[in-house]
């Protein structure tokens, strides 16, 4: 298999940093040629200070970690249908339970959307963009540029719903953060791949996957299950009849690895961007009522088994030189 150039825009966050860990984990098939972050499950000083702390725990130090946009497209006007914010989720530190050391893999001194910019435009071949938090950068770049979108081959996201959201009845979260960022890819023209919570709602975490997680005793599955026990137990709080933490943002790099483990349709998706109870709902037209071309394939069901057997699998090929060399001297 070709190996995927990649960009990964991001907003760690629990299910951010297992995100990243999967792309990591698959240096044969992704060319991660940049990580950029953006506002969303915490400020974004806090969410590239995360990008980089678990790029350091996989023993990445060469990989590129970029700043993006501090705030969202518009600012809300009036009050928020929504009190809870990305910290009720991931923590105050956006990682949960996990504490990691402050990292000493340098932050790139150009912004974000620059990155995206320079690196798609000076690109001989199309490069694939991985979205996991709200979509700021990736508008801002093809509000930028528009001619952009000839150089992106498709944009793989998290956001959107067909049916109840989890920040408002209306809206997931992402999209509900910059309902006109979303609006802006929708109407891009980009081909779009949209993992919304109806399907990853059903990768949530269990209490004995956590345990098999446990027993791999490696200083990232440990790492994890620090992370994840957080989530374990806030997510469920927050989204009744989901029996643990929703690993969403994983979606979008296992969909690249093995997009036959994933089902949906070519749809017609549009984003509402008016300031009222519906801000940031996607409306997806399932049974093409509206006849309007497709801009989105929408992801509705996943192989959940394959999904975690993969995710297993990347979490177990974290073994740390000290470790190989012991086993080797015992074999
Ligand atoms: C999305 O919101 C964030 O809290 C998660 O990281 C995920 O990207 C789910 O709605
Ligand atoms: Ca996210």
């Amino acid at each position: 298999m070709k190996k995927i150039p990649l960009i990964l825009d991001c907003d760690p966050g629990l299910d951010d940093a297992v995100a990243l860990l999967l792309a990591l984990a698959h240096p044969e098939s992704i060319n991660l040629l940049g990580v950029t972050t953006v506002v969303g499950n915490g400020p974004v000083q806090q969410t590239q200070e995360n990008a980089r702390r678990i790029c350091q725990l996989a023993g990445r130090l060469d990989m590129k970690v970029f700043q993006g946009c501090p705030r969202h497209l518009f600012v809300k006007v009036g009050s928020s249908p929504s009190t809870y914010t990305g910290a009720d989720i991931h923590g105050e530190t956006g990682l949960g339970g996990c504490k990691l050391p402050f990292p000493t893999i340098p932050l790139q001194s150009v912004h974000a959307v620059s990155f995206i910019l320079q690196t798609l435009l000076e690109s001989s071949e199309k490069i694939t963009i991985a979205a996991s938090g709200p979509l700021t950068n990736i508008a801002c770049a093809l509000i930028m540029e528009p001619s952009l979108k000839d150089k992106i081959e498709k944009i793989v996201l998290m956001g959107g719903v067909i049916g109840l959201g989890n920040i408002t009845p209306s809206a997931e979260y992402n999209f509900f953060c910059d309902p006109q960022a979303a609006s802006v890819v929708f109407t891009s023209g980009v081909p779009i791949v949209m993992i919304g919570l109806d399907a990853t709602r059903q990768t949530h975490t269990s209490e004995s996957w956590l345990r098999t997680i446990e027993s791999i005793n490696t200083p990232i599955s440990q790492a994890v299950v620090d992370m994840l026990s957080y989530y374990h137990r806030v997510d469920a709080l927050f989204e009744p009849g989901v029996a643990g933490g929703v690993l969403h943002d994983p979606n979008v790099i296992a969909y690249l690895l093995k997009p036959e483990l994933y089902k949906g349709r070519d749809v017609y998706v549009e984003i509402d961007v008016s300031p009222t109870i519906m801000a940031g709902r996607s409306t997806v037209d399932w049974y093409s009522k509206l006849h309007c071309k497709p801009n989105a394939y929408v992801v509705n069901e996943i192989d959940v088994n394959g999904f975690f057997e993969m995710l297993t699998e990347a979490l177990g090929r974290y073994i740390f030189p000290e470790q190989k060399s012991h086993t080797c001297s015992h074999c």
